[in-house]
């Protein structure tokens, strides 16, 4: 990494300005210039979602493990369920993912024993189906987390996806819900958020199709779904093939044109890695989410340009994680996608929820992908769990950052790296809600603290400063079911009048909490 000596100012679309301030390599400070009248838009607590797919162990071995000692009667495991419920999960997604593009939700329902197991192509295994819908829509109640259905628009037809929404969601006496009721449910679960469908511009995807056949495909299942329940939010699949030649930005262009009168979200996907051991690179990788976020936005707003009715389709980014380990063709099976973090991963994750955070008033919607053993914060065997070291940024943002997104001017040294320029080495997001300030920050420097002035411009801090710091001996510390090397640690500092002093430390993340007068 090289350290910036010059001085540059820039403002990206919607990230915090950034100064640019010359400084010496062995005296790293910085300036966090704050107006909380200064703000871009509501936070909207769906940013700290998460998602469950038929993968792996991620349901069957880990949320659900009928016969286990520690699952419930009716076989969720009480373990995960703690943990799980330490996330504040606020929405969640399911049954995929590729699984859910050739997904026949019918095949879920009724007594278990009676239902079909069924070649599971997307991830080579058998779906056994004793896991459906009353066993999510269960669940999802049990955490009081809102539902997130991804219907199967790759080999599906628009009848079951229209049906499916009637299933879980009309009062009226059909055969449908009296399918419903004889399996055990009377009231309607009003399922609001609903998927056109997972990751359809991929060629990956089990009933891919070019972005004008989604587009016409989507459409007609959008209406019936609203039809049915003209309550229902929906979210089309946007881009989420990046390689090398393809036009991502076209597919969602088109996909919005062409269902801009039925969506209210456009759905994105963006997994990272850290492949060539460049920790300095790795850490900029919020860069491009930021640059997701906006490119996508822009193109959202050119294609409802025109509309005076005030239409807005706001961005899900329902997929995102590190994922590079455990990843490529090889992923098939039982045991796949175990991803073991460390440090640097949880760090990264710390600012991908800050680009969430510092877009908040485009995106409305993210989930992390998945929660848990597959690419995931929570990890078990038969036994225990562990929580991974991702599991600490996702849990301190899910319980604390609330209220409004906060522009914040941040003054400080900056480091190129093979991809990027002017990589701030504070990464920073803000979030005011009466009068308690959040201040979420990332030190990407591996080896040096960085010494702040928190500076308030129209308010003064009232005395005690809460602080979360997530760190350890290491970027490449770990956690596992028989070592925690990284975790929040919690402590109070004292803070009066309009400015605070904080020594960030090398590689880490921490959250500072201040009431405010
Ligand atoms: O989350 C793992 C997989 O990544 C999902 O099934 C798919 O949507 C994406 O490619």
């Amino acid at each position: 990494m090289k350290l910036n000596r010059r001085t540059v100012v820039a403002t990206a679309l919607a990230s915090p300005l950034i100064l640019r301030a010359a400084a010496a390599a062995d005296d790293l400070s910085a300036t966090i210039k704050i107006n909380t009248e200064n703000t871009r838009g509501e936070i909207d607590r769906k940013l700290f979602g998460n998602f469950i797919e038929h993968l792996g162990r991620c349901i069957d071995g880990g949320v659900f493990q009928e016969g286990s000692k520690l699952a419930t009667a009716a076989g969720y495991r009480r373990d995960v369920l703690e943990a799980v419920r330490g996330l504040d999960v606020t929405l969640l997604r399911w049954p995929g993912g590729n699984f859910s593009s050739n997904y026949h939700w019918m095949d879920g329902v009724g007594p278990r024993d009676a239902r079909p197991p069924r070649l599971e192509m997307a991830w080579g295994t058998v779906e056994s189906n004793r896991f459906g819908t009353h066993e999510f829509l269960d669940y999802a109640e049990l955490l009081k987390t809102e539902p997130y259905i991804c219907a199967n628009l790759g080999t599906g037809t628009w009848t079951e996806a229209q049906q499916w929404v009637e299933y879980c969601n009309s009062s009226q006496d059909t055969a449908i819900t009296r399918e419903r009721r004889k399996n055990g449910r009377k009231d309607p679960w009003k399922v609001t958020y609903w998927g056109l469908g997972n990751e359809m511009d991929g060629p990956w995807q089990m009933g891919h199709r070019s972005a004008d056949d989604y587009g016409k495909f989507a459409l007609e299942a959008a209406k019936l779904m609203r039809w049915t329940d003209p309550n229902v939010k929906l979210i089309a699949a946007g881009s989420s093939n990046y390689a090398a030649g393809v036009d991502w930005s076209l597919w969602n262009r088109t996909v919005v044109e062409h269902l801009q009168n039925y969506i209210d979200y456009l759905a994105i996907h963006l997994y990272v890695g850290n492949p060539n051991d460049d920790f300095g690179e790795f850490l900029a990788s919020s860069r491009l989410m930021d640059d997701k976020i906006e490119t996508t936005a822009k193109v959202i707003d050119g294609a409802l340009a025109g509309r005076t009715d005030g239409k807005k389709v706001h961005i899900a980014f329902d997929e995102y994680n590190v994922w590079y380990r455990a990843r490529g063709e090889s992923q098939r099976g039982r045991n796949i996608l175990e991803e073991h973090y460390n440090l640097e991963d949880a760090l990264v994750i710390a600012t991908f929820l800050s680009s969430l955070v510092n877009h908040a008033d485009v995106v409305k919607i993210a989930n992390m992908a998945q929660l848990v053993n597959v690419i995931a914060p929570i990890f078990t065997n038969d036994e225990a769990l562990f929580l991974q070291t991702i599991y600490y940024p996702l849990q301190l943002f899910a319980q604390n950052v609330k209220g409004h997104s906060l522009k914040v001017d941040v003054e400080v040294p900056t480091y190129d790296t093979k991809q990027w320029s002017d990589v701030p080495y504070l990464d920073v997001s803000g979030a005011i809600d009466g009068n308690t300030l959040l201040l979420n920050v990332v030190n990407r420097h591996a080896d040096q603290p960085i010494e702040a002035t928190i500076a308030l411009e129209d308010k003064s801090f009232a005395g005690t400063l809460g602080v979360a710091e997530v760190n350890g001996p290491g970027i490449k510390s770990t956690n596992d079911f028989n070592k925690s090397e990284v975790r929040a640690q919690l402590r109070t500092a004292a803070a009066t009048g309009k400015t605070a002093q904080y020594r960030f430390p090398a590689h880490s993340f921490t959250q500072l909490k201040a009431a405010l007068a």
